[in-house]
């Protein structure tokens, strides 16, 4: 039986600020039709259906029995800080040096430290919508006012730039950049990214460049503002393991930024958790300087899963979809189905067993779309696609 409880609950006022994440919500409800016998194809969830690479994981369980069981620095071994530290000079084209890498408890860490550390009640941080849901509820959470760009559709998801030369003001603090992007697969390009980096020009503002999808990009390169001069002492870098290498629950990922701010971020490492589990870091290391034909492999699956995903779903009533250039998510235009996000959203779940998002679950100008995440088997998908494109024949 629960306990009475006499006491009345008493949240500091900050917590009714803080967001969440919905594709956790979803795969509960989704779990609960499992059980109830239903059968679900689970579409909702942003990590890879591979398993960690065989090597990384030996190297993971050779450091738990070589002792790698105890705290380590805050700010991350420095074994893996130097390997990061090339990693990213070598792929951004920077000069990145050990004390510039701050390794934390995935990626996620590095949004929650960076707005704690630089944004002050009042400050204005801008952020891309729909954008990763984090972003806005940490915003939040500080005090900040969030200020939100809209990626267009009919620029493949991209940002006008000029739009947000329009929502720069004196008190803008932080600019949050995501690319390849989640929820909707867009890459911003080169001139994109000079071009944002013209309009932000001389101003004491920082980016916050979310690259967690950077190795995962079908078409084209990744570019990184860090690259751009100037930006590399306003700009913390957030990459990491979870997407990359198939490592959600290792809990790993980094920020990469000027040094005197990485002793900051590395102060709230230290308040928080310590230190990143050092036989995770082990494995980290040989993640990234050993064999990489796991993500070449990965990657070349996602691609070919989402040609076919895209295409099937382009056959579906109401349903147009571009061609997600990175990330595994597919993010379909169904405005002309004529029924809102999160209602179609919650109708394919308990009706034709197929989970994914709503559009807005990634903020207000999601509405009208919806977010299937490709980590899934093809064959799968093509179940996912038979399941939508009946049930809008009998619905629509
Ligand atoms: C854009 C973006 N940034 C950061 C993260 C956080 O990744 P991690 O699981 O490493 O904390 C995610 C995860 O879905 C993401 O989509």
């Amino acid at each position: 039986m629960e306990k009475a409880v006499q006491f009345e609950l008493r949240l500091a006022e900050r917590m009714s600020r803080l967001g969440t994440e919905t594709a956790f919500e979803v795969l509960n409800k989704a779990r609960a039709l499992e059980r109830q016998g239903k059968s679900i194809i689970h579409l909702e969830i942003g990590e890879p259906d591979f398993d960690t690479p065989k090597n990384v994981v030996d190297a993971g369980v050779k450091a738990l029995q070589g002792g790698w069981t105890h705290y380590g620095p805050s700010a991350g071994l420095p074994e893996l800080r130097r390997a990061i530290a090339e990693e990213v000079g070598r792929t951004r084209g920077v000069q990145v040096q050990s004390e510039e890498v701050v390794v934390v408890p995935g990626g996620k860490p590095i949004i929650f430290f960076t707005i704690l550390a630089l944004a002050d009640v009042g400050d204005e941080v801008i952020y891309p919508n729909p954008g990763f849901p984090i972003y806005e509820s940490m915003i939040h959470y500080v005090g900040a006012k969030a200020v939100p760009i809209q990626l267009r559709e009919e620029r493949d998801f991209g940002f006008d730039v000029d739009e947000l030369a329009d929502l720069i003001t004196a008190r803008t603090k932080l600019i949050i950049l995501n690319s390849p992007q989640n929820p909707t697969g867009g890459v911003l390009d080169r001139q994109t990214i000079r071009d944002i980096a013209e309009v932000i020009g001389d101003r004491n503002i920082v980016v916050l460049s979310d690259e967690i999808y950077s190795r995962l990009i079908f078409e084209g390169k990744h570019h990184s503002i860090m690259a751009e001069p100037g930006f590399q002492e306003r700009t913390i870098l957030l990459d990491g393991f979870s997407k990359t290498y198939a490592m959600t629950g290792w809990r790993m990922g980094y920020g990469v930024m000027r040094a005197d701010l990485a002793t900051h971020i590395t102060r709230l490492m230290t308040n928080s958790n310590s230190c990143t589990a050092s036989f995770t870091q082990m494995a980290g290391v040989e993640a990234i300087t050993g064999d990489q034909s796991s993500v070449t492999r990965m990657c070349a699956e996602f691609q070919r899963r989402r040609d076919m995903f895209v295409a099937g779903l382009n056959k579906v009533e109401g349903f147009s979809c571009r061609m997600p250039r990175g990330a595994f998510y597919v993010f379909p235009n169904i405005r002309k189905t004529g029924w809102k996000s999160k209602r179609l959203a919650d109708a394919l779940l308990e009706q034709a067993g197929v989970a994914c998002l709503s559009g807005t679950a990634f903020g207000d100008y999601g509405e009208g779309y919806l977010r299937f995440s490709i980590a899934n088997s093809m064959e799968n998908l093509q179940t996912a696609l038979k399941r939508v494109g009946e049930w809008t024949k009998k619905n629509l």
